[in-house]
């Protein structure tokens, strides 16, 4: 009797994250332990289209658990938007004849992961891998940790010369839509205030904020901006403060510093798992599902529920950030 060896494959797609590179090796090892033949899939979904496939041996992952960014590359890639991109890689996945397909990245790129699963007959797991933390289904998306680190590291240094000066600083971090950066940011540093998608037209109570803090003898400021909030940015932010209400700040955007760097040992630890979670995944015939933490817990959850939109704030944690900031 002819038995034909399983063949799996992973990619990484969006923006990169610390922690994917735990993920993809444990993948790749797990896949290699179980008997399959495993392949790695280089930039992204636009890598995929190139054919961009290679056959990995446990020792091409070796050395990687502890570096930044992805060691397969990733991409946004427009042409994957399309019907005719996917299915093109659907043809080119099944001509190599790989029966399942393991995608790290955020909400983008499940979403395409469940676009190709209309016209791709293989299994297709999700690992979240996204700085911003920000996938529905999930409590923890890989990258978040170690993003949260980087940014604090650098605000406690902006706070050394905000306090020098007695200014007020406006700091900028990623996290396109959503708050949880800025929150857990803000929690961190002691920041006085932050600025998020999610709460509307702030500005006004956060200057009152900020009035009051000075009125009780506060002599310098942090407030923490997430980039997506409805004013535009923090430099957009500091204009309208400027010239609505006479108040003068310094702005730094800390940008992709956010994304790069060490991976920290939280995300090391839940790439690890959620890398080797996906290969039992499809081992248990499991499709269109990606690794969750639910409760602490890592489980299967639907790829549909991680792209029903944006990963709520707690308001707590808001008014938390507030307080201890006062
Ligand atoms: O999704 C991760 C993220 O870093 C967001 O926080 C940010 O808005 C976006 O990617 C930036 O993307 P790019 O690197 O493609 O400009």
């Amino acid at each position: 009797m002819y038995y034909s060896t399983m063949k799996v494959a992973v990619l990484t797609s969006g923006g990169d994250a610390p922690g994917m590179n735990a993920a993809a090796r444990a993948f790749i090892r797990r896949a290699i332990w179980e008997g399959y033949e495993a392949h790695g899939i280089y930039h992204g979904y636009e890598g995929l289209l190139a054919k961009e496939i290679k056959k990995l041996t446990s020792r091409d992952v070796g050395m990687i658990i502890n570096q930044g960014g992805t060691f397969l590359g990733t991409s946004r890639s427009e042409r994957f938007k399309t019907d005719e991109g996917r299915q093109e890689a659907a043809d080119i996945l099944k001509a190599k004849k790989i029966d399942a397909l393991c995608v790290i990245g955020g909400d983008g790129s499940f979403r395409g992961a469940l676009n190709l699963s209309e016209v791709y007959k293989g299994q297709i797991v999700g690992i979240p891998g996204t700085i911003d933390n920000d996938i529905p289904g999930t409590e923890y998306t890989i990258g978040f940790d170690t993003a949260v680190e980087t940014a604090v590291w650098a605000i406690d240094k902006i706070r050394d010369t905000a306090l020098a000066h007695g200014r007020l600083f406006l700091v900028e971090v990623m996290g396109r839509n959503s708050g949880q950066i800025a929150l857990s940011v803000a929690l961190s540093c002691g920041a006085e205030d932050v600025v998020i998608p999610e709460e509307k037209n702030n500005i006004e109570g956060m200057v009152k904020r900020i009035r009051e803090g000075r009125e009780k003898g506060k002599r310098f400021g942090i407030i923490v901006v997430a980039e997506g909030h409805d004013e535009g940015g923090a430099i957009k932010l500091a204009q309208t403060m400027e010239k609505d209400y006479g108040l003068e700040s310094k702005v730094s955007i800390l940008g992709h510093i956010q994304r790069g760097g060490t991976p920290s040992s939280y995300d090391r630890v839940w790439g690890s798992r959620m890398g080797e979670a996906a290969v039992r995944f499809i081992k248990n015939q499991y499709t269109n599902v990606f690794t969750a933490m639910k409760g602490g817990q890592l489980v299967p959850a639907y790829l549909k529920e991680a792209v029903s939109g944006i990963r709520t704030v707690e308001p707590e944690m808001v008014q938390l950030v507030r307080i201890v900031g006062s």
